[in-house]
C-alpha cells in the first residue's frame, strides 16, 4: 500500500529556502538535491514539485503515466503565444493535432529537408572567412533559424523568416526574464518588456497569417513542412483552421531552433576543450564528403559525428527539465502524490548521474558505440523528452545537427578564445549566460565544392 507522505528533500525553511536555492543556482540545487533520493520533494511556495531523476520512474511517467498529467503550469503560460499548438495543447485536441503534424514529419519528409539544412550551413560559411572572430550562439542561432524558415515556409520567404525569428527572439526573451523572477506580471501590465513582447506577438501573427492567406491560394505541395500542414486531415477528413495551422507554424519555429542552435554551439564549445575528438569528427567528415556537399544519405553514415551529438546533448541537454502537472492522484516509488503535484523530469541532473553513467562529467562520444549503449536505460537519456509527448522533431533536428556540424568542420576548426567558459543560464531552454567568442581557423585553402 503506498505511502501518504511525501519522499525527502531539501529543509525550506519558512516554505523560502527551495525558492531561494532555485533562485540562486537553479542547476546546482537540483544537482545537490539529488542526494535524497530518486525522488525529491521540492515544494516552492504555494506550488508542490517533486524532482524524479531515476530512470524507471521518470518511464513509469512520462512512458506508462502520461494519461493522468498534463503539461506543467509554465509550459502553458506559453499558449499566449502558441495557442493551441502541439506543444501546449491537451487531451483530445492534442492527439488529433500529433497525427496531422507528425505528416510533416515521417522519415521520408524529412530527408527532403537535408538540403535545405546543408545549403544554410553553407551560406554562414560563405560569410565567414580564416581569422573570423564569431559569437558562436548567436551565429548557430541565425543558422538554424534560417533552416526552421526554410523548411517550413520556403526558400522565397527569407526576409519574413528573419523577421519571425526577430519577433520570436523578443518573446524567447521575455519567457525567459518571466520564468527567472518570482514574480510573474499580469498580461495587461504596463511595462515596456510588456510592451515589446504583445508588439512581436502580433508581428509573428501579421506574418505567419500572411503567409498562410498566401498558401491557401495555391494547392501546390512545395515540399515544406507548412504544405504538410495544409495537406493534413483528421480522422473526419477535416483539414486545420487557420488559427490551428498559425499556431502550429509559430510552434515549430519556435520549437525547432533555439534548440537545436544550443545543441550545434555547445557541441563546437566542447570540440575546442578536446582537439583529439574534434579531429575525429573532422576526418570523419572529410574523408566522407572528400569536397562534395553532404545529402540525407550521408546522415546514416557520419556516425562518429552522430555520436559526438548525442554526448553533447548528454552533458549539455538543450532542454533541462521537463514538467507534468497531475490531473488526478499518482503513484510513483511507493509515494502517492496529489492531484496538481507538478513532477519535474531533469535531463541536467538524470543525464550527470553516476548511478546512470560511469564517469559522468566525462565528454566520451564512444559511450555511444552500439555495444556499449545497449546496457543503458533508456530514460537514463532523455533529450527529447518520452512516451507519446516525446519530441516530434527528434529525427530532424539530428540529421540537421549532423549534416550542419559535418558541413561546418569541413572548412573550419572552432577555436574558443581564452579565458572563456561555458556559463548557463537555466531558462525555457538551457542557453549561455554570455556568449562565446569563437575563431575560425581555415583548413587550408577552402575546397572547391560540387553544387
Ligand atoms: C536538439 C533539438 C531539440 C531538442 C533538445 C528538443 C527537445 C524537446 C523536448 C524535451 C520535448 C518534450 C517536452 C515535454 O515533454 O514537455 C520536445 C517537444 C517538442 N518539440 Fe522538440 N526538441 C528539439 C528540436 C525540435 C525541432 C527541430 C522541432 C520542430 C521542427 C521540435 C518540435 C517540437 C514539438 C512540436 C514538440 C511538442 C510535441 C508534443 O507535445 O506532441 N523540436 N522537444
Amino acid at each position: 500500500m503506498p505511502r501518504l507522505r511525501r519522499p525527502p528533500g531539501p529543509p525550506n525553511r519558512l516554505g523560502l529556502g527551495n525558492l531561494r536555492g532555485m533562485m540562486q543556482d537553479q542547476l546546482q540545487y537540483m544537482t545537490e538535491a539529488a542526494k535524497y533520493g530518486p525522488l525529491v520533494d521540492l515544494p516552492i511556495l504555494s506550488e508542490r514539485y517533486v524532482l524524479v531523476l531515476d530512470p524507471d520512474l521518470i518511464q513509469q511517467s512520462l512512458a506508462q503515466g502520461y494519461a493522468v498529467m498534463q503539461k506543467d503550469r509554465f509550459t502553458h503560460e506559453l499558449g499566449r503565444v502558441l495557442g493551441q499548438g502541439l506543444v501546449t495543447s491537451e487531451g483530445a485536441l492534442w492527439r488529433t493535432q500529433r497525427k496531422q503534424v507528425a505528416r510533416a514529419f515521417i522519415p521520408r519528409r524529412i530527408r527532403t529537408y537535408a538540403d535545405s539544412m546543408v545549403a544554410a550551413a553553407h551560406r554562414s560559411l560563405d560569410d565567414w572567412s580564416d581569422g573570423s572572430v564569431i559569437p558562436i550562439h548567436e551565429a548557430m542561432a541565425e543558422l538554424t533559424l534560417d533552416i526552421v524558415g526554410r523548411t517550413l515556409f520556403d526558400a522565397d520567404v527569407r526576409g519574413t523568416a528573419k523577421e519571425v525569428g526577430d519577433a520570436l527572439k523578443v518573446i524567447s526573451d521575455f519567457y525567459s526574464d518571466v520564468l527567472e523572477s518570482p514574480i510573474k506580471p499580469p498580461p495587461w501590465w504596463p511595462s515596456p518588456r510588456m510592451f515589446r513582447f504583445r508588439k512581436a506577438v502580433r508581428n509573428v501573427d501579421r506574418i505567419v497569417s500572411g503567409i498562410i492567406d498566401d498558401r491557401r491560394q495555391s494547392a501546390e505541395d512545395r515540399g515544406d513542412l507548412l504544405s504538410a500542414l495544409l495537406q493534413a486531415q483528421d480522422d473526419e477528413g477535416a483539414a486545420m483552421s487557420d488559427q490551428q495551422l498559425r499556431d502550429e507554424c509559430i510552434t515549430l519555429f519556435l520549437a525547432g531552433h533555439e534548440t537545436t542552435s544550443i545543441a550545434l554551439a555547445n557541441t563546437l564549445y566542447l570540440l575546442s576543450k578536446h582537439p583529439e575528438i574534434e579531429a575525429r569528427v573532422h576526418q570523419e567528415a572529410a574523408n566522407l564528403l572528400a569536397g562534395r556537399r553532404a545529402t540525407s544519405d550521408d546522415y546514416d553514415r557520419l556516425e562518429y559525428t552522430g555520436r559526438v551529438i548525442k554526448e553533447s546533448m548528454r552533458l549539455y541537454p538543450p532542454v533541462y527539465t521537463i514538467g507534468r502537472q497531475l490531473l488526478e492522484d499518482f503513484e510513483l516509488g511507493g509515494y502517492t502524490f496529489a492531484k496538481g503535484d507538478t513532477l519535474l523530469f531533469v535531463q541536467w541532473v538524470t543525464h550527470r548521474s553516476a548511478q546512470c553513467f560511469s564517469d559522468p562529467l566525462r565528454f566520451d562520444p564512444n559511450r555511444w558505440l552500439p555495444e556499449r549503449a545497449k546496457s543503458m536505460h533508456k530514460y537514463a537519456y532523455f533529450p527529447f523528452g518520452g512516451g507519446p509527448r516525446i519530441c516530434i522533431g527528434n529525427h530532424f533536428a539530428m540529421m540537421e545537427a549532423v549534416l550542419v556540424l559535418a558541413t561546418l568542420l569541413c572548412d573550419y576548426r572552432f577555436e574558443l578564445l581564452p579565458g572563456q567558459t561555458l556559463e548557463l543560464q537555466p531558462a525555457v531552454t538551457l542557453r549561455a549566460a554570455k556568449d562565446l567568442q569563437m575563431r575560425l581557423v581555415a583548413r587550408g585553402s577552402k575546397p572547391a565544392r560540387a553544387a
